[in-house]
């Protein structure tokens, strides 16, 4: 019952806190928020001004010498507590009566020795170890941690039974540290352990492996062990406590960390755990001491898959390499790792290998390894990675006895291939070849196992992809990152090309034919090359937006312009080029697209709506405008009474009164006309002179039927003649009809000479014209004029 009713008061209590601390209920946003971290403060005592909402609270590193009720109670959301090194001594967990979420607690390296317990129900790592407990600290509340996964303890005695309270709990994992642990007269102890998965037990680092307990264990998946110190008397000790632990039908995994030990000691322990049901062993930190000599091993029929040797020092000098190496070359396990070791070499297995997988991964191995080895015909991965390797050519040749190899990795190395005449001898069965991070040039291609799918070649000295050689038909994966390539790779060669990896070279203009030639392509990376941004990069670019952004690795963060120095630092995405710019042929084009469509419209113009006839009546409207203007009104008032005189031949007179006429006296213009205003009594040409000396304007209408009265061409003399002696240009000739030069007979070189000068207004046939044709005449004339109409002279 009250366990069911137990979250809600916790969250209430929760609540009220908070309140309570900020009048008001705050949301908080991150887990860190609750976080307290004050490790290494030199603090001796609890702080007393913590915030009531942590969660987590870390001071490892310390002088806290005592936790009480007060300073703990408070923290009644906590639930992580780290105290690691501290100098604690004696705990009463009631002072955690109070804090119902309290999973972790952590008091290891601390100076314990008493315990007083309590019930912290929701404990899910409690960790005791490396204190000074002298028996485990293990009281029958314990039994009540349903939920404890973690169990770390530590005692310098057992007794058979200490674990019994907790023996129906299921851990995961039990820590037991035995430091402290000393041997006691002759009689041999042994403990109990009911229920763990995982058992790791420490002993003293600097003690030879001492412990004689009988330490029994149900059922055990995961068994390590920490600080070994072995030597040829003390080495029964270790097998001893292992035949107990390794005795569950589970198949182990088996952890030896920071191993001292002599050669001989190291092989009673190959061979002892030969005949165990376990599946991988792990050796991380061994130190070899005192000699290494040869050793007789017959490795009988084994559980054991995987043995992982990592950090070898070997602290014997003089010996012979073939009495260490034989050792791990005639093992009959699958997969076997040594890594960071100082061996020079591994040897060939005398008889056919079981070996699938092997790591050697930063030894100094030569070229000389595996040299005509034929008995590792199961081998399926080798990684050589981090050695002396040099030459690919023998790497190749070393694959030649491997028929079943599919992974080499040969990254880390000084390899070269140098050889300049003839391809190189692979196994056929690779697919995935390491090659980075070595020193290879352009002529890598040349040695290269043919049926590569995969193919690692980043951070080399390749400068460009030969065309001459070999294809790779197979290849889907290329990583030629971290080299000086200028340019993608077309997918000639490479037909079945999927993912490309070309980051970090000097790609400066790709090519975009890359999509067409590799239609395959699920996967680009082509960043961080120093690209040109010019009108070459147009197409590479549209061609990389528009594949998906799933296919362009770090597209468009990574990809971005170096040059020109205008555009550095400008990611290609938003550089952008007009087309025309980029198009020499396609400017041209334009320009004389639009100088033919100029020429067609002018021509159009000029047939069809007869501009010419417009811009000349334009111009002459311009030009007798700006005349007007410049002569004084008063002076012409002067002996003026008609704007003006009109001349025409009696053919015309049906245009004259019909049209101009109407429209001259319209704008209230004073028209003298022969018919109409010749004074009686005086001749013809004195009518003439008169009329045409008392007008502002003489207009002549000038037409065929013009051109053949005399009378016509006295008009236009005199006119002409008063013209010159006033300086000014006071002549309206109006071509009604065209008259060709030829029509004009010769001794009328006036009106000769008039009609070359083009200055004439022409009648337009089309009525649409008339409007401009009349403004023309208008603006001949100034309107601000009045002329004498009283004057006697003028009479009909
Ligand atoms: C090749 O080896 C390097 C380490 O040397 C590693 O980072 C890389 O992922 C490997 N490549 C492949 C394709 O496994």
């Amino acid at each position: 019952m009250i366990e069911d009713k137990e979250p809600i008061v916790r969250n209430f209590r929760f609540v009220c806190v908070l309140a309570l601390t900020f009048g008001a209920i705050i949301q908080f946003s991150t887990e860190s928020e609750f976080t307290v971290d004050l490790t290494k403060r030199g603090l001796t005592q609890f702080p007393k001004d913590l915030p009531p909402k942590t969660k987590v609270l870390d001071m490892s590193q310390n002088y806290i010498s005592e936790l009480q009720v007060l300073d703990i109670s408070i923290l009644s959301g906590l639930q992580v507590l780290l105290l690691p090194h501290n100098r604690i001594q004696q705990l009463d967990l009631t002072v955690f009566q109070f804090n119902q979420d309290l999973e972790h607690l952590d008091l290891s390296h601390n100076q314990l020795s008493k315990i007083t317990c309590y019930p912290v129900v929701h404990l899910k790592h409690l960790d005791l170890s490396f204190n000074d407990f002298d028996a485990l600290p293990i009281c029958k509340e314990f039994g009540s941690l349903m939920q404890l996964d973690f169990l770390g303890l530590s005692a310098t005695k057992l007794k058979k039974l200490d674990l019994l309270p907790i023996a129906h709990l299921h851990l995961t994992y039990l820590l037991l540290d035995l430091e402290g642990y000393r041997v006691k007269g002759n009689g041999i102890e042994s403990l109990q352990i009911f229920n763990t998965k995982k058992l790791h037990l420490i002993f003293h680092p600097n003690n030879f492996f001492s412990v004689q307990v009988n330490i029994s264990v149900n059922t055990l998946e995961l068994l390590e062990l920490t600080n070994i110190k072995l030597n040829d008397k003390n080495c029964l000790k270790l097998t001893l406590l292992l035949s107990e632990l390794i005795r569950g039908p589970h198949l182990l995994n088996f952890t030896l960390n920071h191993v001292e030990t002599t050669w001989k000691c190291l092989v009673q322990i190959f061979q002892f755990l030969w005949s165990k049901p376990i599946e991988s062993l792990n050796i991380y930190s061994l130190i070899i001491v005192e000699g290494i000599n040869k050793e007789n091993v017959t490795y009988s029929n084994t559980t054991l898959k995987a043995l992982k040797i990592e950090h070898i020092q070997n602290s014997v000098f003089l010996f012979s390499q073939d009495d260490l190496y034989t050792v791990f070359s005639e093992m009959n396990i699958m997969m076997l790792t040594i890594s960071d070791t100082p061996f020079i070499h591994m040897l060939c297995p005398q008889k056919p290998s079981t070996f699938k997988f092997l790591n050697f991964t930063q030894n100094v191995f030569t070229d000389s390894i595996f040299e005509n080895c034929s008995t590792l015909f199961r081998l399926e991965t080798l990684i050589l990675q981090k050695n002396g390797l040099k030459d690919l050519f023998k790497i190749g040749l070393m694959t030649k006895y491997m028929p079943s190899l599919e992974i080499l990795d040969v990254s880390r190395n000084s390899l070269e291939f140098n050889r300049h005449e003839g391809n190189c001898t692979w196994v056929e069965s690779i697919v995935l070849l390491n090659l980075s991070s070595n020193m290879l040039t352009d002529s890598v291609f040349r040695c290269i196992p043919p049926r590569v799918t995969v193919l690692d070649l980043h951070n080399n000295k390749i400068k460009s992809i030969p065309k001459q050689i070999r294809k790779l038909e197979a290849l889907q994966e290329l990583n030629i990152a971290l080299n000086s390539l200028t340019d993608l790779p077309g997918c000639g060669t490479f037909h079945s090309l999927s993912v490309l990896i070309i980051d970090y070279n000097l790609v400066s203009h790709p090519s975009a034919d890359f999509f067409y030639s590799c239609q395959n392509i699920t996967s680009i990376k082509a960043g961080n090359n120093p690209f040109q941004c010019s009108c070459e990069l147009r197409e590479f670019i549209r061609n990389i937006s528009q594949i998906s952004s799933d296919v362009v690795e770090d597209w468009p963060e990574s990809y971005k312009c170096a040059y020109p120095e205008s555009s550095k630092g400008t990611a290609l995405k938003d550089f952008h080029m007009s087309p025309l710019s980029c198009n020499p042929a396609l400017l041209i084009v334009t320009i004389g697209l639009i100088m033919l469509l100029v020429v067609v419209i002018v021509t159009f113009l000029c047939i069809y709506m007869d501009l010419p006839w417009y811009l000349r009546m334009v111009c002459q409207w311009t030009q007798t405008r700006h005349r007007a203007k410049n002569v004084p009104l008063e002076e012409l008032q002067r002996n003026l009474q008609f704007h003006a005189f009109i001349s025409y031949s009696e053919h015309d007179t049906v245009w004259v009164k019909n049209e101009l006429l109407p429209n001259l006296e319209k704008e209230d213009l004073q028209i003298c006309l022969h018919e109409r205003n010749f004074v009686a009594g005086k001749s013809i040409i004195e009518n003439i002179i008169n009329c045409i000396e008392k007008s502002y304007k003489a207009i002549f209408v000038l037409s065929p039927n013009f051109v053949q009265s005399d009378w016509c061409h006295y008009e236009l003399y005199f006119a002409h003649h008063k013209l010159f002696h006033e300086g000014s240009d006071k002549l309206i000739l109006i071509l009604l009809e065209p008259i060709s030069q030829d029509n004009i007979p010769s001794k009328y070189h006036k009106l000769r000479a008039l009609m070359a000068q083009r200055t004439y207004l022409e009648w337009p046939t089309e009525k649409s014209k008339h409007g401009l044709f009349w403004a023309n005449i208008r603006a001949a004339f100034n309107m601000k004029l009045t002329v004498g109409t009283e004057n006697n002279d003028v009479r009909i």
